[in-house]
């Protein structure tokens, strides 16, 4: 019983050490004015999500009154729970998370609000039992991006009696970016009886998983003339795919391609013909977290909920200087 007794003292004490010493190298270089944040981003799987995550780091950075403490979760919300616990352990002042899914959310929540850290959303929302649990949320709004594709295809196949069939190609499910789009798109296949679905597949918002679903596809026969594609990584997949079957696409191709986010090379590719709609996903977040935190800080009312504005490019209409004029 005494070796068990002074077992435990020993480890107790190593424990106590070792938390007084981290803390104590935490505060050794750590500037008290800046402002701690712990964000937790869903991964690196899309151009996108590289340019969201570029905004955020530049936005929370040192010069502009922060500490930033970044985790990325590789698409996994499981690494999220750990990141959340971990900046909570940590006593940050702020969590940032861009949640991998809208689901699942309730308990860590719950737990930074035990804690006193208030939690801002940003990108893809949340759904919670007690809309308390976070502060804030600022991103897209994915429905109206769908129903800008929707319109588009609306004015592009105006003939009732002429069939329609799409391809859709989904992001990773669950997200808002998924959600909405594609609900988007139900809604107006159901509207529309000339209009189906050849398929759904599952692309996870990554290149290659895109490509890989595409090329599988490609292999059943099944002919279509639009693919609903959920983001531009997704849709060079699929292009590949296209382009090693044979198949044409773009303005003057058997195959209409629609596409999300708006990055670079989509926009390159809308200007060459090769995409035919880019619809925007703007990810520059990170000013409008700074903005978001200030306010908290200042003491201010912040707004539960802000969509930012975004357009659509057509490979009809698209510039050069419409491309140059974009900060990602
Ligand atoms: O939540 C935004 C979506 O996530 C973007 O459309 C996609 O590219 C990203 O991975």
């Amino acid at each position: 019983m005494r070796k068990i007794l002074c077992l435990l003292l020993i480890c107790t004490t190593l424990l106590l050490a070792g938390c007084a010493l981290s803390s104590a190298s935490r505060d050794k270089d750590f500037d008290d004015s800046l402002i701690v944040v712990g964000f937790s981003q869903v991964g690196s799987e899309s151009d996108w999500r590289l340019a969201n995550t570029a905004s955020m780091v530049s936005a929370l950075s040192e010069q502009n009154g922060y500490r930033l403490l970044f985790d990325n979760a590789r698409q996994k919300q499981e690494n999220q729970y750990l990141a959340i616990r971990n900046f909570i352990q940590q006593d940050v002042n702020y969590i940032v998370l861009a949640p991998i899914s809208e689901t699942g959310w309730d308990s860590v929540f719950r737990e930074a609000k035990a804690a006193g850290i208030p939690v801002i959303v940003v990108d893809r929302q949340v759904s919670v039992e007690d809309e308390s649990l976070y502060q804030s949320w600022v991103g897209s709004d994915f429905y109206r991006e769908g129903q800008m594709a929707i319109t588009w295809m609306e004015e592009s196949f105006p003939d009732p009696d002429a069939p329609l069939r799409i391809l859709h190609l989904q992001g990773t499910e669950g997200a808002t970016a998924q959600l909405m789009r594609s609900r988007a798109l139900e809604e107006a296949v159901a509207r529309h009886e000339n209009w189906t679905v050849e398929a759904a597949l599952k692309g996870e918002f990554t290149e290659a998983k895109g490509y890989e679903v595409v090329r599988d596809f490609l292999k059943t026969g099944t002919p279509f003339s639009v693919l609903y594609s959920e983001n531009d990584n997704m849709t060079f997949g699929a292009m590949r795919a296209l382009d090693e079957a044979g198949i044409s696409y773009g303005r003057d191709g058997e195959v209409k391609i629609i596409s999300f986010d708006a990055v670079h090379k989509a926009l390159e590719y809308c200007l060459e013909g090769r995409i035919n709609l880019c619809v925007e996903c703007n990810p520059l977040h990170g000013p409008r977290v700074d903005r978001l935190i200030k306010s908290c800080e200042a003491g201010e009312e912040v707004p539960k909920s802000s969509y930012v504005e975004e357009i659509c490019f057509t490979c009809d209409t698209i510039t050069p200087q419409m491309i140059g004029e974009r900060e990602y």
